[in-house]
């Protein structure tokens, strides 16, 4: 413990210091999950590897070899998350429900917002929210890249975000916090904390986590989950909102249960502080249990009666988008195929396509919503990549069809030979580019050769495409 002094704190908290202390000074494996929107059955593409499964989540992965490609595609065809393993324990508490409206109030990078919403399939809506708008901006490029439509995002601090007259059904605080769970992936983080930073980040768990409980609906669950191990942050923060006296909505803490998963109860005492009874129903993941980050989680359920009137708002359809708008002739759709989904104008260059049900309470400001739909400022209005990928293997027109050994090609944004085709009924060139049944983006048809001008953007999911395929490469 002498290398590491602020993890000396809890030594008395773990089975075997010596164990903790190993488990943070390796590095992390690289762990994820599969979109569920993405499962694809009937793709023969791409080609899965020696990933390994985690026993606790039948969607989570860990890999052990290097960046492939197979995984690169996996990625920028929105396929696959990267997300540290014990962090992807705070959704998987949520009881998610079809056609739910959920609140992530500290939402950036966006990855337990990603999770909600895959959870909801193209149902239901999530707000986003993050103080950070830079943060946001990372937020929204996953968001397109997995091609989620439900997702509103705003900006407000957290601590005062507006409560809707319709409440949430569940509502997630992941709070900025010390990070020592994360020290395996950021061993500089555990220098960086002091008491003084401790106080001032404890003040404003608080005020959030009576935010998120005040945004919740009777009856629906409130997650509250730090990447730290101090029980200040975390049976502190959750035992100062019981005690408060200032008017807390009454709830109750419900066990953390996750079968797979090796996890230590929450505290009731801590130095002099003794914390309330039900606090060991809350769970804290240590990285030595499962070889994870360290990570503290709390369900809590908002109790007391419903309010029945105020149920059913803003739940009902919008109009869905008709086929005969271009570009929708263009690629020939057939209706019903784009009935979960609307067009929506939100600013000079790009639509938003947005699920019929995505509609965020009209008492908030909204930054974003659903994902990039068509791009206006071209020649003539046509897909975004995001769009591309998202619905271009639904295309009965204006696509292409390129063979696998061609895909590093496509992502490097040069020629490729075609299999097959089909131009659209006004000769436009632009095409959805597909490989065995996937879409991959946008490309241009060259004639007489028949071969397609990659339009892949340079940069996609914040990867430089061009260094990460030299990575590979060298391999
Ligand atoms: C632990 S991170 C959230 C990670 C995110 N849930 C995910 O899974 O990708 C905490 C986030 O809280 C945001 N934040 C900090 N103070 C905030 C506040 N007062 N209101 C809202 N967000 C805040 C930070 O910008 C940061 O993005």
């Amino acid at each position: 413990m002498e290398s590491q002094p602020i993890l000396s704190r809890y030594q008395d908290l773990v089975t075997s210091p010596a164990d903790f202390l190993n488990a943070c000074s390796r590095p992390l494996p690289t762990t994820g999950w599969y979109n569920p929107c993405k499962a694809n059955p009937g793709s023969s593409f791409p080609t899965d590897l020696n990933r390994k499964s985690m026993a606790w989540t039948p969607s989570g992965f860990k890999i052990d070899e290097a960046l492939t490609e197979s995984i690169l595609t996996d990625f920028l065809t929105g396929k696959i998350v990267f997300q540290e393993e014990s962090a992807m324990t705070a959704v998987h508490l949520m009881d998610i429900r079809p056609g739910q409206r959920i609140l992530d109030l500290c939402a950036a990078p966006g990855n337990k917002t990603a999770q909600i919403s895959t959870r909801l399939g193209e149902t239901g809506m999530v707000v986003a929210n993050d103080i950070s708008k830079a943060r946001l901006g990372v937020l929204h490029g996953t968001i397109d890249r997995l091609g989620l439509t439900n997702v509103a995002t705003t900006a407000y601090d957290a601590r005062h975000f507006p409560i809707p007259q319709v409440l949430f059904d569940h509502v997630i605080a992941d709070v900025p916090c010390t990070c020592e769970g994360t020290s395996r992936k950021h061993p500089r983080i555990l220098s960086r904390n002091n008491p003084d930073e401790r106080k001032r980040l404890i003040r404003i768990q608080t005020e959030i986590l009576l935010r998120a409980i005040e945004c919740t609906r009777p009856g629906g669950t409130i997650v509250y989950s730090t990447c730290t191990y101090a029980p200040e942050e975390n049976e502190g923060v959750i035992q100062s909102v019981l005690d408060s006296k200032f008017g807390v909505p009454s709830f109750e803490i419900l066990p953390v249960k996750i079968p797979g998963l090796t996890t230590s109860p929450g505290l009731t005492g801590w130095n002099e502080q003794s914390f309330d009874a039900s606090m060991v129903r809350c769970a804290r993941i240590w990285p030595h249990q499962n070889d994870t980050g360290g990570f503290f989680l709390a369900l809590l359920r908002r109790t007391g009666k419903p309010d029945e009137s105020l149920t059913e708002a803003s739940t009902s359809r919008l109009t869905p988008l008709s086929p005969g708008e271009w570009p929708w002739k263009l690629h020939a759709f057939n209706e019903e195929d784009l009935l979960p989904w609307r067009n929506l104008a939100f600013s000079k260059k790009y639509n938003r396509f947005v699920g019929v049900n995505c509609v965020p309470p009209t008492e908030l400001r909204v930054q974003s919503i659903g994902m990039t739909g068509l791009n206006l400022k071209s020649d003539h209005p046509k897909f975004s990549t995001a769009l591309a990928i998202k619905i271009g293997h639904l295309a009965q027109s204006a696509w292409a069809e390129i063979r696998p050994e061609s895909l590093f090609d496509f992502w490097e944004r040069k020629r490729t030979s075609t299999i097959d085709f089909k131009v659209g009924p006004e000769d436009v060139k632009t095409v959805v580019v597909r490989c065995g049944g996937v879409s991959l983006g946008l490309g241009s048809l060259q004639f007489p050769e028949k071969e397609i001008d990659s339009r892949f953007p340079k940069v996609w999911g914040g990867l430089q495409i061009s260094e990460r395929l030299q990575q590979i490469r060298e391999l």
